[in-house]
């Protein structure tokens, strides 16, 4: 089938859908809703037989939905409508929730239901649980309402006509957002800024500056004080007290200033904050307690994990990074797991620290040496066998970041966004022109990163970027992971295996060392960052921004391509 895909960005859901309904043959082209003429002209060019929304913000114009079957993509169970759907849902702590798709008519989210999925809720960020819970419902439910579409005879179920608990709910405000923290206790605030996270953030203060809160975690220590008092740093975040204990709040966004950011709540304030207590959290360390990295043993497998928020790395996350990654090297364990966050294992370079910075080709600069150094070590470790383990998406950097390992073991709901492309033509490092030939070829490597396309995992793996492709959702992702390390650590020949992995690496370091692979890198990214080209620092900006999009990209929209044309004897 023709499939158009009406869409406000290629974000991950729609990321997934794509890959999954192109793997089923069908002819997928994507149009960004830039405006209603826009659109139009997409359906006038594609002549889609079925149209499909997986993230719109506005409504589809009449012109399109009266001719042509859209179906939308809605994150809420059957009945419920309105634009905070999941927003909702959390604040009110849902134990289930869902996505519908439905058929777009006259009245939002009120069209005829063409298949709906349900979910057991977590205590998660909106973000995380639209990438993980909604994104594989989402799947699930788009692919049988694109069976059904084809299906000679299935008629969708009228709202009017669905056993729903749902309602229509309206946008969420501030005003139902707003955190009172003499009264909230932690969990209603853990809640409360969860269910506005990535966007749009509780509006509340600092040090008496307005701003919106993000990333927050529960503490489960109170130090003394009294609710509302910022007691100490870690990491980039800040205590904060509540009635009934305290929690971190990790990033923040300040409304004082034009075209501000998300950052770090410590970079944000600056000099606020330089005089809090730094609080380190151990690196092994109980569950109850907060930070970015975390180690701990099972047998003779070492896991270090790095939660850093929204997979980005900036140079000072690289450098503890590597100091964690050292210390789990002088374990006397046989591997090492490396298994990012829960939601992404790496996006690469921190963007939004680039920007906020005094320079920032120099702070680039930094940045991309200090995510290169922490490739290295992976690289050249030579007393353990290390796996990558992609239990969350991994972009750009992050995902050949990813191929330091020996091994790579994705989820197979995971996406990787192998290319640095789509950041204003960025040459990339991470020692990718190592690692990537070296698994895939030289030709295969040429395309992967030349197409800038998605490339979900089990395709990577048929493409032999990652080793393997484990089906299970993220608890049971672990599980297996733990399983295979464990195995692999016992395996009669580990030695042999070490010693193969010391050998291939000692014969590569002859056919080129690895500081030549990363001067050529870097020479490219010199260019990228001080040239006279400036399209990696616009393209930065407008990232950074969420500058919304103006046109769809030419390797997306196939039917703006020059030679498109609908096949023939299409109707
Ligand atoms: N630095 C800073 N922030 C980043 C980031 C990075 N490298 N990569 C992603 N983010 C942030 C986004 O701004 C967004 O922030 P939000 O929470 O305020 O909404 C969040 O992570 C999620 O990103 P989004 O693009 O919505 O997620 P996605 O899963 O749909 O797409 C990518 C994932 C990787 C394709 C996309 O985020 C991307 O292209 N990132 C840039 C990667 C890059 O160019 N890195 C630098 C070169 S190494």
């Amino acid at each position: 089938m023709r499939i158009l895909f009406l869409t406000h960005s290629f974000n991950s859901l729609t990321q997934r859908l794509f890959s999954e309904l192109r793997a089923r043959g069908h002819v997928v082209s994507i149009e960004f809703d830039i405006s209603d003429s826009v659109a139009e002209e997409a359906v006038a060019l594609f002549r889609p037989e079925l149209i499909v929304a997986p993230y719109l913000r506005r409504a589809i114009p009449a012109s399109i939905w009266s001719r042509h079957v859209c179906l939308v993509v809605h994150p809420g169970i059957v009945g419920d409508r309105g634009p905070s759907a999941l927003d909702w849902a959390i604040q009110a702590g849902e134990r289930e929730w869902g996505v519908t798709v439905l058929q777009a008519n006259a009245e939002m989210d009120a069209g005829d239901i063409w298949a709906a999925e349900t979910f057991p809720m977590r205590c998660a960020k909106k973000s995380s649980l639209y990438r993980n819970e909604v994104t594989e419902s989402a799947t699930r439910a788009v692919l049988a309402a694109v069976e059904r579409f084809a299906a000679p005879g299935f008629r969708p179920l009228p709202l009017a006509r669905a056993v729903a608990r749902g309602q229509l709910r309206p946008l969420m405000r501030q005003e139902d957002r707003r955190i009172d923290w003499s009264t909230d206790d932690t969990a209603t605030i853990v809640a409360k800024i969860n269910a506005a996270d990535g966007f749009p953030g509780v509006a509340d203060s600092l040090f008496g500056i307005a701003c919106n809160l993000f990333d927050v975690h529960a503490e489960a220590q109170r130090p003394a004080g009294t609710a509302g008092d910022i007691v100490a740093r870690r990491d980039g975040a800040l205590l904060r007290l509540t009635r009934d204990g305290a929690l971190w709040i990790g990033h923040v966004k300040r409304a004082d200033r034009a075209g501000s950011f998300k950052l770090p709540a410590t970079v944000a304030f600056p000099r606020e904050t330089a005089a809090l207590p730094e609080s380190a959290a151990p690196l092994m360390r109980d569950d109850g307690q907060w930070g970015e990295l975390r180690y701990r043993e099972q047998g003779q497998v070492g896991f270090l994990a790095f939660e850093f928020y929204n997979g980005a790395m900036s140079t000072e996350q690289c450098s503890r990074l590597r100091q964690a990654y050292a210390f789990a090297r002088s374990r006397p364990t046989r591997v090492i797991v490396l298994e990012g966050g829960t939601d992404y294992w790496s996006n690469g370079i921190h963007l939004n620290m680039i920007e906020a910075a005094g320079s920032p080709a120099d702070a680039s600069w930094d940045n991309i040496n200090a995510i290169d150094d922490f490739a290295r070590d992976v690289i050249e470790t030579d007393t353990h066998l290390t796996v990558a383990a992609l239990c969350g998406n991994a972009g750009a950097g992050g995902a050949f970041l990813a191929l330091a390992a020996d091994r790579v073991w994705a989820r197979a709901g995971v996406i990787l966004n192998p290319h640095y492309k789509n950041m204003g033509n960025l040459y990339g490092s991470e020692y990718w022109t190592y690692l990537l030939p070296r698994r895939v070829g030289a030709d295969r490597a040429r395309r992967i990163v030349g197409n800038r396309m998605p490339l979900p995992a089990p395709q990577a793996l048929r493409e032999e970027m990652v080793d393997a492709c484990i089906d299970a959702p993220p608890a049971g992702f672990a599980e297996e992971v733990a399983e295979r390390a464990s195995a692999l650590a016992q395996a009669p020949d580990f030695a042999a295996r070490l010693e193969a992995k010391r050998a291939r690496r000692a014969d590569d370091e002859k056919t080129k060392p690895l500081a030549i692979y990363r001067d050529e890198e870097l020479a490219n990214m010199r260019r990228n960052f001080y040239g006279f080209d400036p399209s990696y620092h616009v393209a930065r900006f407008h990232f950074v921004a969420k500058s919304p999009n103006s046109w769809t990209p030419r390797h997306l929209a196939l039917h703006r391509e020059l030679g498109w044309c609908v096949p023939e004897g299409a109707a």
